[in-house]
């Protein structure tokens, strides 16, 4: 809630509510008086949209020249997936799509993140584009720009071609990766105005490479995961000059990334100094290096021999100038300022500490205002959007065909609420994209999570909006929370 509105909500109660406050009654007759607190608004042409992401809802996996991509590969190996379920058919959205897009019209949404498959347009990762690949893409864009929704697109959400040799581990990754870049974008750039490199570094460098528990499943050791990182960031940086070189010129050029978020332990400013540091350092192998153009000493002082090889130009690329940065949302870390020589500390998480259904989906609405709030005041993006928010909740198809996801809702409403806040302090934040749209496969965890607005029926396909799908449209026809 904006201060002022807070301010004038006390004020408005007045005397009445203090008395009584004092006294210990409830006073109902003073609280019926009461003026309803304002919504609160989002700014003029503010983008609400809903995200997914190609292997997570598009099955289809060889059709039209479609090739396996390393999460194919992963999700079919025994015990990698939930009950080794894999992204084969997922929603089914290669053949529903025009389903999907009424979906989004119902919402009232005008823009659908999405990400392209780089496997059907270059199924072995390089060489010879295959155009029926390109042309459902094409399809997917005209059918939204027939009901007037504003396609973003994503070009790497993870599922990387299997057959580039040795995959991120390998620099000449990063140019194939900008080739792919420079072909989509100067086919889709006419009607696609936004485009994403690359989504959440960490979750196909890390998770994949050191942690195996993403796509392609190994654990290497810190030298060659800090080269994998590199080897990343430097694709998203050759990727924004190969799309400034190959799109219609006024193509908006970004990235959708999942930076940790440090949030002041209390709103002070030496712990308000704190989350701002923590934010840089933290991050520094990746969101720090893209705006910065550089690692920090920090990051290259710990990693020591570990640090990556950089080679001339790589850093002038991954810091290429970006149009907007995206950011993925979901939970927080909390940061308190000490004496040490980075001046802060991350607090370690009560074992009370309320979550979602996923158990790293921590809820902690204020993270979406300090993402916005650290990032705004660190690198001063000319422009931010929210390109992922929202949760997994146990959802029941009730026996009326009923979703009632008052937990979903909940977590929305006050993440809403919060965002609202960093947008009436002025900082340029222009979009939120919901994830998801649907339920759908999500990764290791198959489908044993659902995040979508609409419950799915994974043997039939059926789509049922859930009561988040309600009180989404009502967000956008209103563009405010309430
Ligand atoms: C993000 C991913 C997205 C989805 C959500 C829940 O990390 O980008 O694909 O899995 O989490």
């Amino acid at each position: 809630m904006k201060n002022i509105t807070r301010r004038q909500f006390g004020k408005a109660l007045g005397g009445t509510a203090a008395a009584t406050l004092a006294t210990g009654f409830l006073p109902r007759i003073a609280f019926a008086e009461t003026p309803a607190a304002a919504p609160l608004r989002f700014p003029a042409n503010f983008v609400w949209g809903c995200a997914t992401a190609a292997y997570q809802i598009e099955g289809a996996v060889n059709e039209d020249g479609r090739k396996p991509t390393v999460w194919d590969t992963f999700s079919h190996t025994p015990g990698k997936t939930f009950q080794g379920e894999t992204g084969d058919i997922a929603d089914d959205s290669y053949h529903l799509y025009k389903e999907d897009v009424k979906l989004l019209k119902n919402l009232g949404v005008s823009a659908y993140r999405f990400s392209i498959a780089w496997s059907r347009i270059f199924p072995d990762g390089t060489g010879g584009p295959n155009q029926k690949g390109l042309s459902y893409y094409q399809r997917v864009v005209d059918e939204l720009l027939k009901n007037n929704i504003a396609p973003y697109v994503t070009l790497f959400h993870w599922d990387l071609p299997q057959a580039l040799p040795g995959g991120w581990q390998s620099r000449d990754t990063a140019k194939a990766f900008a080739d792919y870049a420079a072909y989509v974008s100067a086919r889709l750039s006419d009607r696609v105005g936004h485009f994403f490199t690359t989504n959440e570094f960490t979750c196909f460098t890390d998770l994949g490479y050191k942690t195996a528990k993403f796509a392609p499943g190994l654990k290497l050791p810190d030298a060659q995961v800090n080269q994998i990182r590199h080897h990343a960031v430097l694709a998203h940086g050759l990727a924004v000059q190969a799309i400034r070189a190959n799109a219609k010129s006024g193509t908006q050029i970004g990235l959708a990334e999942n930076a940790t978020v440090y949030v002041p332990v209390i709103e002070t400013a030496e712990h308000i100094e704190a989350a701002r540091r923590a934010t840089r350092e933290e991050n520094a192998q990746f969101l720090t290096a893209v705006l910065e153009g550089k690692y920090t000493d920090g990051y290259l002082q710990r990693e020591g021999a570990n640090a990556p090889k950089v080679e001339a130009g790589d850093m002038g690329a991954i810091g290429s100038p970006l149009d907007f940065v995206g950011l993925n949302v979901y939970t927080p870390e909390y940061v308190r300022a000490n004496s040490s020589p980075a001046g802060y500390t991350v607090e370690p998480r009560q074992t009370s500490y309320p979550r979602m259904a996923s158990d790293w989906l921590y809820i902690g609405p204020e993270v979406i205002y300090w993402a916005v709030r650290n990032v705004g005041d660190i690198w001063k993006p000319r422009a931010l959007y929210i390109t992922e928010n929202g949760c997994s909740a146990d959802d029941v198809l009730t026996a009326d065909g009923h979703i009632e996801d008052t937990d979903r809702v909940m977590y929305l409403r006050n993440h809403l609420t919060h965002l609202q806040r960093a947008a009436s302090e002025g900082y340029p934040i222009k979009g939120y994209f919901l994830w998801s749209l649907l339920d759908n496969y999500e990764w290791a965890d198959g489908y044993s999570k659902r995040f979508g607005l609409h419950y799915v029926d994974f043997k039939t396909q059926a789509r049922t909006p859930k009561l988040s799908a309600e009180w989404y449209r009502e967000v956008v026809a209103r563009n405010a929370v309430e």
